[in-house]
């Protein structure tokens, strides 16, 4: 090597030291802090009605697990689209009857704007798990966004990694004491109640909503079989009672002459004319999407979380009246309760790319985003890491037991995650360091053995943007969410505020103020 190679580099060592220095010197703080003062002093509200809503559900997506997945994809100085939001607030997550609450009756919260027991789907708090003749009860079932979208007028879509049939989906169209009861397989012989999948292929909303896409087959068909590309979920309902109820969405559209598509892989999504389809449904997968990193990108293989969203907006755009869309990056729950939290960090990653096309395709002025988790998880952030270190690094040895642990752990865990071993009749936890906990697959330890990593009742952060993205800014109720989106779209039980707020104006405030109003009508007269 030459000489001036080596002073080249050496100056390039020194330029790239001074600029790690610099770039956290009072100067920068100073700099950022003047920065974030103008944007803020900039932030205008829109106060106007929503044409359309996107709703972006991250599933099990508590404030730890977005952190640790900003430090992951970005950075710890970086940020995801939605963390650019200027409207956030912070959600109650309780259900009826649990302080931890369960997907089912966080997204009857969010969706049908009621307080819903543990497990259950679009019905109040009056229905215990399992009770079918209290689910039945028109007066205990509620109407949400999809319903109220649909009575004005608007185009209405869902899009999930998981099973169309699974928790957060199931409260937009179905009334269940269940959650179980996906197919008909799980629920008791002679049951008076109706399966998920058949509210959502026979009932409405479910028969009126325009994109369906996700996963679950194996409640849609009768027995499908497994496959290595495709396994069975075995947790879930595998329906065997001969109906093929993808055949009969099918039907149902071409009965009433809708233009349609039915699409199960990448290339058949690619290909599809949105301009020419109003009714599109996509199943890609038996059981839940594969998750983004271990998914086949190719033809045959699964579509991202982005994928579906482009699809979905391109698809339901085309109405004049607008939309309202559910996306549920569902993946990041299920990675946090088998105790691999650098899945669930991977898959928030690909939730943002979510909203950042949706972001990218959609006018402020006319679409509300809101992004949120429907309730958070044991995810642990702890041990005074190094700057620089890897969030799934160990963060530190215990000076106790001189035993190293990781950045991340969990309060409850799996078998996998309770790491403990006898040692000289001393119950000792395994040295983590001795594990690539950088693997997807590494389960990260948790205090408590469980079946599974469990929820978190934290309280969950909303973000918000677009018209009457500012109604969220403060700690609220989830319920509350279900109503800002009544009330920015102008749909459902608080439709007609807008109009009436105006004429309480007119009828109630001061003598002068009714001479006012009086004087703008005869002045429209003339
Ligand atoms: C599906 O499987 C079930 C149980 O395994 C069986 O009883 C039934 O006959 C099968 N149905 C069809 C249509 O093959
Ligand atoms: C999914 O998105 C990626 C990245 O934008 C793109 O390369 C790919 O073609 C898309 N696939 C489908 C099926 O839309
Ligand atoms: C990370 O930073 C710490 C102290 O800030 C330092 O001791 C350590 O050598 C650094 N490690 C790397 C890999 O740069
Ligand atoms: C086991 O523990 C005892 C008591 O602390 C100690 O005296 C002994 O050396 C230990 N044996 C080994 C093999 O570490
Ligand atoms: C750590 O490595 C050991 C030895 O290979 C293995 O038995 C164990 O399952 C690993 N633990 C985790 C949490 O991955």
């Amino acid at each position: 090597m030459s000489f001036s190679v080596v002073v080249f580099i050496f100056g390039l060592f020194l330029a790239i030291q001074n600029v790690s220095y610099c770039s956290d010197d009072i100067n920068y703080w100073k700099k950022l802090g003047l920065e974030d003062i103008k944007k803020s002093r900039e932030i205008k509200i829109i106060n106007k009605p929503a044409k359309n809503v996107i709703i972006f559900i991250g599933d099990g997506m508590g404030p730890t697990t977005v952190t640790a997945s900003r430090i992951y994809g970005k950075t710890e100085k970086g940020n995801f689209a939605f963390e650019k939001f200027t409207n956030l607030g912070l959600l109650k997550t309780y259900s009826a009857d649990k302080l931890v609450p369960d997907s089912c009756s966080t997204a009857t919260a969010l969706f049908n704007g009621v307080k819903a027991n543990q497990k259950t789907a679009g019905v109040d708090q009056t229905v215990r798990y399992n009770d079918c003749a209290a689910s039945l009860k028109p007066s205990a079932q509620h109407d949400s966004i999809i319903d109220w979208g649909q009575a004005a007028g608007k185009s209405t879509g869902f899009v999930t990694t998981t099973r169309v049939t699974h928790a957060t989906p199931s409260a937009l169209y179905a009334h269940t004491p269940n959650r179980k009861w996906e197919c008909e397989n799980t629920m008791p012989k002679g049951s008076p109640c109706k399966d998920i999948a058949k509210q959502l292929i026979e009932d409405l909303p479910g028969k009126n909503i325009q994109v369906i896409m996700g996963g679950g087959r194996q409640c849609l068909q009768s027995n499908v079989t497994s496959t290595d590309a495709d396994p069975i979920d075995t947790w879930s309902c595998l329906s065997t009672d001969g109906r093929d109820l993808i055949r009969e969405w099918e039907k149902d559209k071409i009965i009433r002459k809708l233009s349609h598509a039915f699409i199960e892989n990448n290339e058949q999504l690619s290909k599809l004319d949105a301009e020419k389809t109003d009714f599109l449904l996509g199943i890609f997968a038996k059981g839940h999407l594969k998750l983004d990193y271990a998914r086949d990108k190719g033809p045959k293989g699964m579509p991202s979380l982005a994928n579906m969203t482009e699809k979905a907006i391109e698809v339901l755009r085309k109405n004049k009246n607008g939309y309202i869309l559910m996306v549920e990056g569902g993946m990041i729950d299920q990675s946090h309760h088998r105790g691999h939290a650098r899945q669930a960090l991977d898959e928030t990653v690909a939730f943002n790319l979510a909203i950042e096309k949706a972001l990218e395709m959609t006018n402020e002025q006319e679409t509300l985003i809101i992004v949120t988790a429907d309730h958070s998880h044991s995810l642990v952030f702890a041990g005074y890491s190094d700057r620089n270190n890897s969030i799934l690094n160990v963060a530190q040895s215990s000076p106790m037991d001189k035993i190293p642990y990781t950045s991340l752990l969990y309060g409850t865990g799996g078998p996998n995650n309770f790491q403990y071993h006898i040692d000289n009749n001393t119950v000792l936890r395994n040295d983590p360091s001795k594990n690539n906990t950088q693997d997807f697959e590494y389960s990260q330890q948790s205090a408590v053995l469980n079946d599974e990593v469990t929820h978190s009742g934290t309280d969950v952060a909303i973000y918000a943007n677009g018209p009457m993205a500012h109604l969220f800014n403060s700690v609220h109720e989830q319920t509350y969410v279900a109503y800002v989106i009544s009330y920015a779209a102008n749909i459902g039980p608080l439709k007609t505020l807008h109009s009436s707020e105006n004429s309480v104006l007119c009828h109630f405030s001061a003598s002068n103020l009714i001479i006012l109003c009086l004087a703008v009508i005869i002045f429209q007269l003339n």
